[in-house]
């Protein structure tokens, strides 16, 4: 069983890295960024809630992400392990997370933090494209498509996210620093972290990755 956390700023590269573990493994990624995102687009209440703090940059509130992330983990695909991808990211969510997986009779496995130097984040989320229709991830730096602003797999239109932008790129660094990079001791004190260098080409990193786990 793998039950793992990917841990890292943004851009460091976990949604690439989660959804390759996810096929590698059989096992569901769980973003819960993504999950957030799909809330917004169907005008759910969750999805009102979050919207604002998303689109400047800060965290949704813990107590919301808690409630999401337990009734996520009741569900059965996860029976054989999960990848949490961009949660937990304060203290309390990660306290939370312990308090879940017990009542869960569950445990976690591993938690890899990605590393990458601050200012290649703010490049490559800047030039990150996904598309309007099937979903694909493009870069116009490190992995464009055939033809500007096209999915390359549909035809789709490609658009940023509303939260790429440089200035909430910004935020987003600084309240990684002050909120979520406090778990890399939390989790190094349970013995949990492995550390894997995010500076390398994607299948480079998926190589340390995986290595981790062995
Ligand atoms: P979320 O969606 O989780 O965003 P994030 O953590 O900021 O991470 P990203 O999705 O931007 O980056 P990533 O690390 O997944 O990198 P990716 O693989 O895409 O969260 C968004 C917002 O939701 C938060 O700001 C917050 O408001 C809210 N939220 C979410 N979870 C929350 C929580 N737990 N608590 C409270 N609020 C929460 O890669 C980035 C780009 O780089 C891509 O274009 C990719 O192609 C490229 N790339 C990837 N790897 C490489 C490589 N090795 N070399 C070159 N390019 C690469």
């Amino acid at each position: 069983m793998k039950n793992l956390i990917l841990l890292g700023g943004p851009g460091v590269g976990k949604g690439t890295q989660a959804k390759m573990l996810a096929e590698k493994y059989s096992i569901p990624q769980i973003s819960t960024g993504d999950i957030l995102r799909a809330e917004i687009k169907s005008d759910s209440e969750l999805g009102k809630q979050a919207a604002g703090y998303m689109k400047r940059g800060d965290l949704v509130p813990d107590d919301l992400i808690l409630a999401m992330i337990e009734k996520r983990l009741q569900e059965d695909d996860t029976a054989n392990g999960f990848i949490l991808d961009g949660f937990p990211r304060t203290i309390p969510q990660a306290e939370g997370l312990d308090s879940i997986l017990a009542r869960l009779e569950r445990r976690l496995d591993g938690v890899v933090d990605i590393e990458v130097p601050y200012e290649k984040l703010v490049q490559r989320i800047t030039s990150r494209w996904g598309c309007s229709e099937c979903g694909a991830d493009f870069n116009s730096l490190s992995s464009p498509p055939q033809v500007v602003e096209t999915c390359d797999h549909c035809g789709g239109r490609l658009q940023q996210r509303p939260d790429d932008k440089e200035e909430t790129v910004r935020q987003r660094l600084l309240v990684y620093r002050e909120k979520t990079a406090p778990l890399i001791d939390y989790y190094k004190r349970k013995s949990l972290l492995k550390i894997v260098d995010g500076d390398k080409p994607v299948e480079s990193v998926f190589a340390a990755v995986c290595n981790t786990l062995i």
